[in-house]
């Protein structure tokens, strides 16, 4: 283990267990930096009221302190214990236990992470588009987040199911249906853009639907028919999923999400588990008869007026929704999938939907044994204008069209750097793609998931600040110097003796990469981890000004140095890896 704040909670741990009892082994030590020291360990102050109330007698916080700091085993991995204000324990870690740990992690391929011993099985969803619609740009960031969150959770040896819950059933597949009859399937199958371009598609539909009695009920009947599994209209259907579904590849395979088409779990694979959801809904007791609908009410959720809110499970026509279907999904994920955790990368406006359906589904007993469902909601992505993302025509924006417009301008960016050598076009064009691309995604993860977020190409694309081009550039100059040096990173051995205060920091930065990665997992907040790059990137800019690495005063240092430098390139490009930013070799 080499996360100082994991190590130093156990010694805590075990100090408050000698000086006060194993029954206190379970107090979380709370170990966080410090301006005073390396680490402090608030835990004093919160021992007052349970040993005040052991012992009988009022107890002082700083007394309490000085309890633990006696019965504190911290030999060779601290080098200063101070007692500050009421009881907070500021520590100071030792020089060469923090270089004995660089070292570990420089030799590992995992740079130091453990796997998780018992790995949970965690279905991430994520994506979800909707068949015969474009992407928009809600389902970008859907689609980034939750890739990263699952290429964490992988690397930390979770058992990740990827999870793309495409909207792929419901009535408009009817008046869908008709007008590819009317356009002809042929069309589809050349990839005409009568058919492929999605929106113009959706759109002539619906036109005809609006103002075509005849075409309108044809429509109908095809619904009917589609509901029914009639398999002349299922061939047809899969036709149109099947043009989406190459449109959605080409858009992941641009952005380097990981998603196959083996991951698509879309609305329909739940069509034949509707009913019995609805019908266990009923058995238990749960659901009932209102206004000629099947209905759940959970407890809690009222209306403006403080009436009671349903969740509709069969409407009064006898057709299932949205909710129907994801009931039905919950409980497939719980009996069928055995998941231990369950997270919904969901824009922020399905909230409510997402809290009645999991109440009910704790209603139903379908949660259990420790399953966690979660939304991690996504913020809406807003123009610099502070409104949903338009184009400057007023029409909604393309995800093609943006991000070609992001690696342009990557690209006018790009050429203002000094570079050490001149690219050929292939070249240029290879890493200005992974500029461009990495700045849009680093954009989406670098913020907090749930917060609205401006987009906005100048902010983005800058290679100064918290963005993708900044932690691509910090990582190419790091490569640039091997280069320089006539050798390979993967060469550096050290051993790394931290002598320089910037070389201490930076090493003891590098050793909070693991607590990152678990952090962002845990919350399912890839934000986390960005902003440790971006500190990383920052704590190695001080020590590159203060401590030269090719003129370094001998030959230790430089190799030192050097070792330093592999670290944080290794940390800088896995970090973002997990992210799904990719590191160009060079710029
Ligand atoms: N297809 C939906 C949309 O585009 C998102 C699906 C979210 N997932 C779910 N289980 N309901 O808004």
């Amino acid at each position: 283990m080499s996360d100082p704040q994991l190590v130093l909670a156990d010694r805590v741990r075990a100090a408050l267990a000698a000086a006060f009892g194993p029954s206190f082994a379970d107090t979380d030590p709370v170990i966080r930096p410090s301006q005073f020291a390396d680490l402090q360990a608030n835990v004093a102050m919160s021992l007052v009221k349970p040993l005040t109330q052991e012992r009988g007698e009022k107890q002082n916080p700083r007394r309490i302190a000085e309890e633990i700091v006696a019965r504190l085993d911290v030999e060779g991995l601290v080098s200063k214990v101070e007692i500050s204000g009421p009881g907070f324990i500021n520590l100071t870690l030792a020089d060469g236990w923090i270089a004995a740990r660089a070292q570990d992690a420089l030799e590992d391929d995992r740079l130091g992470v453990p796997e998780d011993e018992n790995p949970e099985k965690v279905i991430v969803e994520y994506s979800s588009p909707n068949v015969a619609k474009e992407m928009h740009v809600g389902h970008l960031r859907t689609t980034i987040v939750g890739d990263a969150i699952a290429r964490i959770g992988e690397f930390l040896g979770e058992n990740v199911v990827r999870d793309n819950h495409v909207g792929d059933w419901g009535t408009p597949f009817g008046m869908l249906i008709e007008h590819l009859l009317d356009i002809g399937v042929a069309a589809a199958e050349r990839d005409d853009s009568s058919v492929s371009d999605l929106t113009a598609f959706y759109q002539a539909a619906r036109q005809k639907f609006d103002s075509d009695p005849e075409f309108a009920a044809r429509s109908r009947t095809r619904v009917v028919r589609l509901q029914a599994g009639d398999p002349d209209t299922m061939r047809l259907w899969q036709v149109l999923v099947d043009v989406s579904k190459r449109y959605f590849n080409h858009v992941y395979a641009r952005l380097g999400v990981t998603l196959t088409d083996d991951d698509i779990k879309g609305e329909s694979f739940y069509n034949d588990l509707l009913n019995p959801t609805a019908q266990e809904l009923t058995d238990k007791g749960i659901a009932e008869i209102s206004d000629g609908a099947l209905v759940v009410f959970p407890p809690g959720f009222k209306g403006r007026e403080g009436d009671p809110l349903p969740v509709i499970v069969r409407k009064s026509d006898g057709g299932y929704n949205y909710s129907t279907t994801d009931l039905a999904t919950i409980r497939y994920r719980s009996d069928t999938e055995h998941a231990d955790r369950v997270i919904y990368v969901v824009g922020a406006p399905q909230s409510l939907h997402f809290q009645m359906a999991f109440s009910v589904a704790r209603m139903a007993g379908w949660v259990k044994g420790g399953m966690r469902l979660e939304h991690a909601e996504i913020g809406n992505v807003l123009g610099t204008d502070g409104k949903i993302l338009r184009t400057r025509a007023g029409g909604t924006v393309k995800l093609a069209e943006l991000l070609d417009e992001a690696v342009e301008r990557a690209g006018a960016e790009f050429d203002k750097l000094n570079h050490d050598e001149s690219f050929d076009a292939a070249t240029r064009e290879a890493i200005v793609e992974a500029v461009g691309i990495g700045a849009v995604k680093y954009a989406d993860l670098s913020v907090a998931r749930d917060s609205e977020y401006i987009f906005d190409f100048d902010r983005m694309i800058s290679f100064k600040g918290n963005t993708g081009p900044y932690l691509q550039y910090a990582a190419t100059r790091i490569r640039s110097i091997f280069r320089k040096a006539g050798t390979s990173p993967d060469d550096a051995h050290g051993p790394i003796r931290l002598e320089d205060p910037a070389e201490r920091a930076l090493a003891l930065h590098l050793l909070g990469f693991g607590a990152a990665v678990k952090s962002a997992y845990e919350a399912a907040e890839p934000h986390r981890l960005a902003t440790f790059l971006f500190e990383l990137a920052s704590s190695y800019t001080s020590f590159y000004e203060n401590c030269p690495v090719l003129k370094a005063p001998d030959e230790a240092t430089k190799q030192s140095r050097l070792a330093l430098c592999a670290l944080t390139l290794r940390t800088l490009v896995t970090g973002l890896d997990l992210l799904g930013v990719p590191t160009p070799e060079r710029m």
